[in-house]
């Protein structure tokens, strides 16, 4: 099916079709190439500012199509090559991976992206590239424990943790990428003893996003929990007095910080450019732009996400609450290509 904001381009590009010479150079083709057609699974105030700045940068129009994280990626595939999609942004390495691997994304070479974006945030072959940073972190309960009682990932699966842990299901991708985190750093049995212990520690089935589980270290129906760290973020900004409530109870700890220490793990929100991608070179643009100072800032601020570019300054009041912490600088692309073995490796420990 034709999304209804491209049929009068085809249309039109279908009338010049069948009068090819009145068409070739005149103001319908020039006009359907300032376009670009993005896939987004975002949904932030701050994206509007955002679009319309890179509109009145480059004169290119953007057209949006909005979705469920999973469900873009299935779209673009039923689609197939003939899909109206230049870019898609979606969230979390493990899902870029996702669309990689069903051969909807195509590598992109760029001295601008290469420069701005470090190595551990993008794929090394281009196909995506990671805009802001996210971290998985542990949430504690305040009155309970204090923040040097769980330091790293590895304490999780800690028998001391028996019935105080919550997170939400080990196929939610979130998970997977953790997971295949810790096969990247531990190698494969030692990840597998560490799901099987943290498994054992749950403190109830898995149920619920990551709000879900800091409200339930707040509640008091666990002590510790696994989420993102712009849920806290959300919860601590929110003008709602019962949300605020919620982040003032629970504690944030940034796991593996020791010197010797990897680091706390880290995803990103990215995009790529499709491979069948109408307007490629308006894709690239999108995505050297928003490596830009000024995209990066409206780009973390409607998620409150860590901006991918280390230069760029961070104007997150919530974010800078939380102070500096390591980033685990681990190639954000193998959650991708351990996640097989990491959904596997959960489903075995009885993580659900
Ligand atoms: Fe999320």
């Amino acid at each position: 099916m034709i999304p209804g904001f491209l049929r009068p381009a085809l249309s039109q590009s279908l009338a010049c079709a069948a009068l090819i010479v009145g068409c070739i150079g005149s103001a319908p083709v020039l006009s359907q190439e300032q376009v670009l057609n993005l896939y987004s699974a975002r949904h932030y105030d701050t994206d509007e500012a955002l679009y319309a700045d890179f509109t009145k940068q480059t004169g290119i129009r953007l057209n949006r199509i909005e979705g469920g994280e999973d469900s873009l990626i299935e779209r673009i595939r039923n689609e197939g090559a003939r899909s109206p999609a230049d870019v898609l942004i979606t969230v979390d390495a493990g899902r870029m991976w996702r669309a990689e691997e069903a051969g909807l994304l195509q590598g992109v070479k760029s001295k601008v992206l290469e420069a701005r974006i470090p190595a551990h945030l993008r794929d090394p072959n281009g196909m995506w590239f990671g805009f802001s940073v996210r971290a998985r972190v542990i949430f504690y309960d305040k009155s309970k424990l204090k923040a040097t009682d769980i330091t790293r990932y590895e304490d999780l699966a800690d028998p001391r943790w028996n019935g105080k842990l919550c997170a939400r299901s080990g196929s939610h991708v979130y998970n997977l990428s953790l997971t295949a985190s810790m096969i990247g750093a531990l190698g494969d049995a030692k990840a597998e003893a560490w799901a099987k212990g943290v498994a054992a520690n749950l403190a109830r089935s898995p149920r619920g996003g990551d709000t879900d589980q800091i409200t339930g270290v707040a509640s008091g129906e666990c002590q510790i929990a696994l989420a993102n760290t712009y849920y806290y973020a959300r919860l601590a900004r929110s003008a709602k007095a019962a949300e605020k409530a919620v982040a003032d109870k629970v504690g944030v700890i940034f796991p593996n910080q020791g010197t010797k220490d990897r680091g706390t793990h880290v995803n990103i929100s990215g995009a790529g450019v499709v491979k069948s991608a109408p307007h490629r070179d308006n894709a690239i643009r999108f995505l050297e732009y928003l490596a830009s100072d000024s995209a990066q800032q409206y780009f973390t601020q409607g998620n409150n996400e860590w901006p991918a570019v280390p230069t760029v300054a961070l104007n997150n009041p919530a974010l800078n609450a939380l102070g500096k912490f390591r980033q685990d600088t681990q190639n954000v692309a193998n959650f991708g290509r351990n996640q097989p073995n990491a959904q596997k490796i959960l489903d075995r420990a009885g993580w659900k």
